[in-house]
């Protein structure tokens, strides 16, 4: 079945308080999807509570990927189902080296006894690697520790391109990166894009759309979407900024606002 990804009303809170307010979006096999929009509008929240993020109450709507529940879903059985998300900031993992965190990821999504063999792996992780321009040692690093910022977030790509999955989550992925290392991941990322495979990109700049074209971009402001268009709304946010967003729709403070 064609991948197909539903966000309906969704809501969520975090102490009580309300973040998410009704967010719908639907995101197809072969889309990519860019979410834009001014700090603390609700994104990395909306990216955190899609993977069960424990933090994150989910208090209303409805997620699911081809049909299953993922509201339901435990965080293991997410991703397993095919959701990915590479976060604005990725945690470090020390005494779990890279290779073994990716190599357990991925046997997590098979069943027992069709474990990925050692060597296999290593050949897959070894390519992948290559192509993302990564010294070999960032195989045995612990995950993530004392990795530079843009090492961490070329680190989430290799992890993405491990696990294939169906729906890709990234959380300004181009934050930190140089520009050599943007177009590496940019091109990582397109060489993922297929007809089963959607992608939900969260950036505040129109640069990283250059690299990894849009079919859609969205603005999100007050924990919801307030607008969205195609790759011409980017480049305008781009030159004029949110304001006229706010004037046309008539909102005055586009945050999720005080408790
Ligand atoms: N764990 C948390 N505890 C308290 N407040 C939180 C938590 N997570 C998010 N918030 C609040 O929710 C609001 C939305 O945060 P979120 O990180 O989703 O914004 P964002 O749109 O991703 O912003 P940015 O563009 O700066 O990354 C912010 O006001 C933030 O302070
Ligand atoms: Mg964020």
């Amino acid at each position: 079945m064609a991948t197909q990804f539903k966000i309906d009303g969704l809501k969520a809170a975090i102490d009580g308080k309300e973040i998410l307010k009704g967010l719908s979006l639907e995101i197809k096999g072969g889309e990519v999807h860019a979410i834009m929009g001014p700090n603390g509008t609700g994104k990395s929240t909306l990216a955190s509570s899609l993977m069960g993020h424990p933090k994150y109450e989910v208090t209303g709507g409805e997620v699911t990927l081809n049909g299953e529940d993922v509201l339901e879903m435990a965080v293991d059985e997410r991703a397993r189902a095919g959701l990915f998300l590479a976060m604005q900031y990725p945690s470090e993992i020390s005494g779990v080296t890279n290779s073994d965190f990716l190599r357990s990821a991925i046997n997590a999504r098979r069943e027992e006894g069709k474990e990925i063999s050692l060597i296999k792996f290593i050949r897959l992780m070894e390519g992948k690697m290559k192509e993302l321009e990564m010294n070999p040692e960032f195989m045995h690093r612990y995950l993530n520790e004392g990795f530079s910022g843009g090492e961490k977030k070329r680190n989430e790509i290799l992890q993405m391109m491990m696990l294939d999955p169906s729906i890709v989550i990234l959380d300004e992925i181009d934050s930190g990166l140089d520009i050599d290392a943007l177009k590496i991941v940019a091109n990582g990322v397109n060489a993922m894009r297929s007809e089963d495979r959607g992608f939900l990109i969260i950036t505040h700049y129109q640069r990283l759309l250059d690299y990894i074209k849009p079919d859609f971009v969205h603005v999100m402001m007050q924990g919801r979407i307030v607008k969205s268009g195609g790759p011409e709304l980017a480049e305008r946010l781009e030159s004029e900024g949110y304001d006229w967003v706010k004037e046309e729709l008539g909102i005055v403070d586009e945050t999720v606002g005080q408790v």
